[in-house]
């Protein structure tokens, strides 16, 4: 098939290397002269798994092409993903401004029958806008449909590759299975149904995920109030099928360009549809005050972080990702700056773009944990987990704050450091 991906942001260049993969014809444009230049010589501008290895075998290929032209990726096209960003507006739901501009920019090329998918996340009733501007410039009949992403980063490749599920939203049934046909060969889970209801099933997915975390966290912090373990914890209520033992790390909270703002937006959808007291509007403000909250109660635990040395363990918002947006690492250092600690981080990918004042950047774990009366394990990179801390362990007094849970306490307190674990002793 032809498929034209417009936007080549994360979600943009995965699914058009998977497509292209796949052997469509896929034309990837985006109006940053600079990303195409780099994206036409396989150059990825991020960190992901295998997406290099991916584009630049698709590149050889032929298959897929970067352009800034929407005449060039439009003309031809039978399938268009649309797949730029949603920033969130002012009043805190998704931003359409971009999403509405591709389809100005498109309507004039569209081929007969071609169509317009949204995969960006976005509310309820964005087809119909973007039909009403599309129907204004096409000379030709068009159908529109929205299939979510559900994409994870870190396995972003993996998981376009072989999704859990395809969300079809399209209530015409030749484009539907058009559609379906396009995503056959990665998965056989293919739910067809309105465009509303696959708009509500990717905010509904992800702000049931943040809140199994955010209700996991707060389960922990009771835990430290009564010696309970939530590692224990989480494996006696992980039995039950209904619930699960997955997707259960507590710490400093979720992070990331999705959770926070997808859970923000459908709690800000919700209060524009009368619906404001909600769970959805408590969420976002609870993980908000998660890493305030346990960054007072563990200064506390270690006598104060005014003049201490601090070694900050992962500086991205999660593993296998140079990604640091809404990244807890952020409010912890921050936190520690604005009560007088020295900040040393590490990460294996991520670099620190924040305020620099009392804090350094190192390129290893031994270099950050050097002089460091506490250590904050903070994400569960395999580079950190499966570091030997009795080889950098120090003659003082050492705490090690295991932000995740992802060590054996025993191991640390056995070489002499006082170990502090998320709802746990
Ligand atoms: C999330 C969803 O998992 C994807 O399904 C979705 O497609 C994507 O958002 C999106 O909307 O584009 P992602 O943000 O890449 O994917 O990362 P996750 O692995 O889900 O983690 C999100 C945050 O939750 C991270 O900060 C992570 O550290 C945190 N987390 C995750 C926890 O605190 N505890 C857990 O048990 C799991």
């Amino acid at each position: 098939m032809k498929i034209a991906c417009i936007g080549t942001g994360f979600v943009g260049v995965v699914t058009t290397a998977v497509f292209a993969s796949h052997g469509h014809e896929v034309a990837g444009l985006d109006i940053d002269e600079n990303k195409v230049a780099s994206l036409s010589k396989g150059q990825v501008p991020f960190f992901e798994p295998g997406l290099n290895e991916l584009l630049n075998k698709t590149l050889v290929s032929g298959n897929l092409t970067f352009t800034t032209s929407y005449q060039e990726a439009i003309t031809d096209a039978e399938i268009i993903l649309i797949m730029v960003g949603t920033p969130s507006a002012a009043d805190g739901q998704a931003d359409l401004k971009y999403v509405l501009a591709t389809a100005e920019s498109m309507a004039p090329y569209l081929k007969e029958d071609a169509i317009v998918v949204i995969k960006s996340t976005v509310p309820p009733g964005t087809n119909k806008k973007i039909e009403k501007i599309l129907k204004q410039k096409a000379k030709v009949s068009f159908t529109t449909a929205s299939v979510p992403e559900f994409l994870r980063e870190g396995t972003a490749v993996e998981d376009t590759l072989h999704p859990s599920r395809v969300v079809i939203g399209s209530t015409n049934k030749k484009a539907a299975d058009k559609l379906a046909q396009l995503h056959r060969p990665l998965s056989d889970r293919i739910i067809v149904m309105k465009p509303e209801s696959a708009q509500m099933s990717k905010y509904a997915a992800n702000t049931y995920l943040a809140t199994r975390i955010t209700f996991i966290n707060q389960v922990a912090d009771l835990c430290e109030k009564n010696g309970a373990d939530i590692q224990e914890v989480i494996a006696g209520i992980g039995e039950d099928s209904r619930i699960g033992d997955h997707y259960w790390y507590p710490g400093f909270g979720y992070g990331g360009s999705c959770f926070p703002k997808d859970v923000s937006e459908l709690a800000a959808y919700s209060r524009a549809v009368g619906e404001s007291d909600n769970l959805m509007n408590k969420v976002h403000d609870l993980n908000q005050a998660r890493t305030p909250y346990l960054m007072e109660k563990l200064g506390k635990k270690v006598g104060g972080w005014k003049n201490k040395k601090v070694a900050i363990l992962g500086l991205s918002f999660k593993p296998n990702t140079d990604d640091t947006r809404e990244a807890p690492s952020i409010a912890i250092i921050n936190h520690l700056q604005q009560n007088g600690a020295e900040v040393t981080g590490f990460d294996p990918m991520a670099k620190w773009r924040g305020d620099s004042t009392n804090f350094s950047q190192k390129e290893s774990v031994v270099e950050a944990v050097a002089e460091a009366d506490v250590i904050i394990a903070v994400i569960e990179w395999p580079e950190i987990v499966s570091f030997d801390f009795s080889k950098t362990k120090l003659d003082k007094q050492q705490f090690f704050i295991d932000g995740r849970n992802q060590f054996e306490p025993s191991i640390l307190i056995n070489n002499n450091y006082t170990y502090l674990g998320i709802g746990r002793k």
